[in-house]
This record gives C-alpha cells, sequence and structure tokens, in this order.
C-alpha cells in the first residue's frame, strides 16, 4: 500500500516530485504508427492509404516530406524490437495499416502484410514485450476514401470488418486492442480545417466524420469482444484538450471545446449518448439527420480502460468580433478547426513550450485525469501517448535532451499524483519510440528517445532513452 501523507509531502509546485513510486502492476510502454514509422509504402502489396495521397500533394508538408520510407521500420524490425528490448521497455503500442491488410479497404486480405504483423506480434512476445495494438491511426485505404470516407457510413462497417479479421487472426497473441487513435484529428483536423488527410475543409464532413468514426469505433468494439481470446482488452484512445478560460467569456469559450472536441467522443462512447450542446452549437451546420435510431447503442460499448493523449493546455475565450482573432497556435490569427467554436479565440500562453510551440503544461494533465474520472467513473485511464518534441542532434555519438527528461518526469509525476489519490491509472506511454514523419511538420519535429538519421536511418538512443529505461527498471521517478 502506499503511504498518502508520504506521497503528498513529496509533491513540489513544479511537479518535480522525487523518489516515486508506481504500482507495481503500473504498465510503462512506449508507442509508434505505422505511417510516421514504417515506410516501405508501396511494398509487399499494400494499398495506398489517404496519407499516401496526401502527402504527396504539393504544399501539404512541410519541405514535400512524405511517409515513402519513414523510419523505415518495415526493413529495420528486429533492430527495433531489440532496441525496445534492451532499453528494457515492457509494452509497446504500435498501429498496423489497414491497407497493408486490405489494400482496397475490404477483402481479399494481403498476406505479407499479415506476415509483417505476425513477425512484429511474435518478436514483441519473444522478448517478453506486450503488444498494444491500434487498429486506426488515421491511414484510411484510399480505395475506401474514394467512396466517401468517414463521409460515408458504410466506411464503419468496412472498419467492423478489418476488426473482425484482426481480432480473429492476432487475438490468441494479443490482448490489448485499441479501435480508434484520437478520432477527433481525423474528423475536424482532416474534414474542418484540412491540415490532415484527406484535407477536406467542409464543417458537414467534420460532423459526418465525427459521427462515423464514433460508430466505427463502436461497431468494431463488438467485433474485437467476439473474436479475441477471453481476458482480452478493449479501448480507444482520445486526445482532450485541457483549455482554460480567460476573462469574462471563457467558461462560455472552454465549454464550446470540450463539448466539440471532448464530449463529442467520450460522451457517446462511455455514456451512450452526445451532450446536448453538440446540436445547439452546430445547428448552423447540420441537423444530424445522419444518426440514425440504435447508433449510440453501438457507439456504447463497454471498455476495459479509456486511452488518454495528452501533450498541453489551451487557453481561450470568445472572439469579441473585431480585434485580429488568434489561431489555435495563439499567435497568429487563422481559422479555427473547432467546428462549432469558429468564435473561440486562442490566446497565447506562458512557456516553456517544446518543438511544436506547445505549451509545457503537467497540471494541464493532473487536472484532465481528474476531470476524467469524474465525469466517466469507473472508467480506468491510460496514457497512451505524451513527449516533447525538441530539435536533437547527435553529438559524438550522444543526444543529450534534458528538456525532454524534465517534460516526461514532470507528466509522470502528475499521473502519480493521480494514482495516489485513488484514480485509476493503469499505465503510461511515451511519445514516441523513434524519431518519426510527424504529419504536416514531416520530419522536422522529433518526439522519439532513439533518434533517427533520415540520411542513413541509424537508430541513436537519446539520454532521454536511458532515463526511461532506468524508470521502466525500477518502476520510481529518480531523483
Ligand atoms: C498525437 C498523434 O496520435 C501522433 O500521431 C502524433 O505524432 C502526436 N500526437 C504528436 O503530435
Amino acid at each position: 500500500m502506499h503511504d498518502l501523507r508520504l506521497a503528498r509531502a513529496q509533491r513540489s509546485a513544479d511537479y518535480r516530485d522525487q523518489n516515486v513510486a508506481f504500482p507495481a502492476s503500473f504498465v510503462f510502454g512506449a508507442a509508434t504508427a505505422a505511417y510516421q514509422i514504417e515506410g516501405a509504402a508501396a511494398e509487399d502489396g499494400r494499398g495506398a492509404s489517404i496519407w499516401d495521397v496526401y502527402s504527396h500533394q504539393p504544399g501539404r508538408i512541410l519541405n514535400g516530406d512524405t511517409g515513402d520510407v519513414a523510419a523505415d521500420h518495415y526493413h529495420r524490425l528486429d533492430e527495433d524490437l531489440d532496441l525496445l528490448s534492451a532499453l528494457d521497455i515492457p509494452a509497446y503500442r504500435f498501429s498496423t495499416s489497414w491497407s497493408r491488410i486490405f489494400p482496397d479497404g475490404r477483402g481479399p486480405v494481403n498476406a505479407a502484410g499479415v506476415d509483417f504483423y505476425d513477425r512484429l506480434v511474435d518478436g514483441l512476445l519473444a522478448r517478453g514485450i506486450v503488444p498494444y495494438l491500434t487498429l486506426y491511426h488515421w491511414d484510411l485505404p484510399q480505395a475506401l476514401q474514394e467512396r466517401g470516407g468517414w463521409r460515408n457510413r458504410e466506411t464503419a462497417e468496412r472498419f467492423a470488418e478489418y476488426a473482425g479479421f484482426m481480432g480473429r487472426h492476432f487475438g490468441d497473441r494479443v490482448r490489448q486492442w485499441t479501435t480508434l487513435n484520437e478520432p477527433w484529428c481525423a474528423a475536424y483536423l482532416g474534414h474542418a480545417s484540412g491540415v490532415m488527410a484527406p484535407g477536406i475543409t467542409e464543417p458537414l464532413a467534420a460532423l459526418e466524420a465525427l459521427h462515423h468514426l464514433n460508430l466505427a469505433h463502436g461497431r468494431a468494439a463488438r467485433e474485437l469482444r467476439s473474436a479475441i481470446a477471453p481476458g482480452g482488452e478493449v479501448s480507444v484512445t482520445l486526445n482532450f484538450q485541457c483549455a482554460r478560460g480567460s476573462g469574462p467569456t471563457g467558461s462560455e469559450a472552454v465549454e464550446r471545446i470540450d463539448v466539440m472536441s471532448n464530449r463529442s467522443f467520450a460522451d457517446p462512447i462511455l455514456l451512450g449518448q452526445y451532450p446536448e450542446r453538440l446540436f445547439d452549437i452546430t445547428s448552423h451546420v447540420t441537423d444530424w439527420g445522419f444518426i440514425e435510431d440504435g447508433d449510440l447503442g453501438t457507439i456504447h460499448q463497454p471498455l476495459d480502460f479509456l486511452g488518454v493523449n495528452y501533450y498541453s493546455t489551451l487557453s481561450v475565450r470568445m472572439w469579441d468580433g473585431h480585434s485580429p482573432r488568434l489561431g489555435e497556435d495563439g499567435h497568429k490569427p487563422g481559422a479555427s478547426p473547432w467546428v462549432g467554436a469558429e468564435d473561440v479565440e486562442f490566446l497565447p500562453q506562458a512557456g516553456p513550450y517544446t518543438q511544436m510551440g506547445w505549451n509545457i503544461a503537467p497540471d494541464g494533465l493532473d487536472e484532465l485525469l481528474r476531470t476524467l474520472s469524474t465525469r466517466y467513473p469507473g472508467t480506468p485511464l491510460a496514457i497512451t501517448e505524451n513527449g516533447a518534441a525538441r530539435d536533437d542532434r547527435v553529438i559524438d555519438g550522444c543526444v543529450d535532451d534534458p528538456e525532454r527528461v524534465d517534460y516526461l518526469h514532470r507528466h509522470l509525476a502528475a499521473v502519480n499524483r493521480g494514482i495516489e489519490d485513488g484514480i485509476d491509472i493503469r499505465g503510461y506511454f511515451a511519445w514516441s519510440l523513434l524519431d518519426n514523419f510527424e504529419w504536416a511538420h514531416g520530419y522536422e519535429r522529433r518526439f522519439g528517445l532513439v533518434h533517427v538519421d533520415y540520411e542513413t536511418l541509424v537508430r541513436t538512443p537519446k539520454r532521454s532513452a536511458y532515463w526511461y529505461s532506468e524508470l521502466c527498471r525500477t518502476a520510481a521517478l529518480p531523483p
């Protein structure tokens, strides 16, 4: 048993808590996603995904980067699994590329794609590493996009078929399953602001995608339950916006962000209903006639835990309609990707910042975990992503990244406070194992514990990797 008084006494205002131990059952891991690391985009029968198409469109990605080669993980699988093993990382969260399994988004199956993930899963198990498999990390098969993509309800059915196949094939070996990663990004950034694939800029498309992604989650969760071995766990990973209000209109702005980005996914999935305010906030866009009878019941499936991705906070107020409205990064004027929050203004926040320009705020994670545990009682939580981008360089064979160590330390301290206060938090996955293709930012943002030289593809564990490795071994934050 933890001594709560002792744990509380160690808490510091800046989250540099020391000698803090995690429960023995707490899972430490590292995370990646298929399109961001695999490369081999056109090999062994893999079909195109929306990210192949989008990244090849001029002007979409910084420096014209694409995921064609990425970290070349497809060809360096054993080396990367050995790295995980050498670093003593007990769990690995990865995603499977739908179009490697079903090149056209539905049958026939591509045996070479299945074989790659067989080798990945078996390689993890052989090294004693627990696989956490995510079925969808944004790389929709292009063939399905051509049939309307997430605007089309049918895509949810195709996703359920894919989930069922994966569950039947891997469900004897993989116990931890996640349906979707950050459907908020897929819906809003992919269909409203257009800064992610498929690059559509229509508010209605974003809301249709939102509902069909939720539906896809529910349909897939149901398929997985009947396909995987007893004791297997099903989850979804959401990115929650932790917004703080500024001035008299701050609370209305916070509520809009909360409704549109957090509750529009978590409420139907965990409570079986959309928040009432969603309908009035978006009435200028749609009457939501695409929700069919029974959909909410389908979406609301029992979950074993909720995956939480957290990086930073937002500061918001309602726009007064006159002053130049600041965009989502709080710096330059810009359109909001939050459909229904077009009148929200995003304010600059105090630093320090990561290479993404995101403010570092472990207190936001602390607050978020408390909010989620109150709002969705009885739902275990796991941090499925958290990490910092940094302009890392290899100098004399080493990468010294003290800011990343500090970031991880303080966010883990925030997680630990939640656990000590009785919140059921099961695990933490650092984003990311490897430097990788950071979507619209291409290769210019490095999140890895392990540095990747994109010329030679040589891997170099950063100082943070050794720090994290020590944490994995001791399950305690070092002094
Ligand atoms: C969340 C996404 O799931 C991941 O793909 C991305 O690289 C990180 N955020 C960092 O932006």
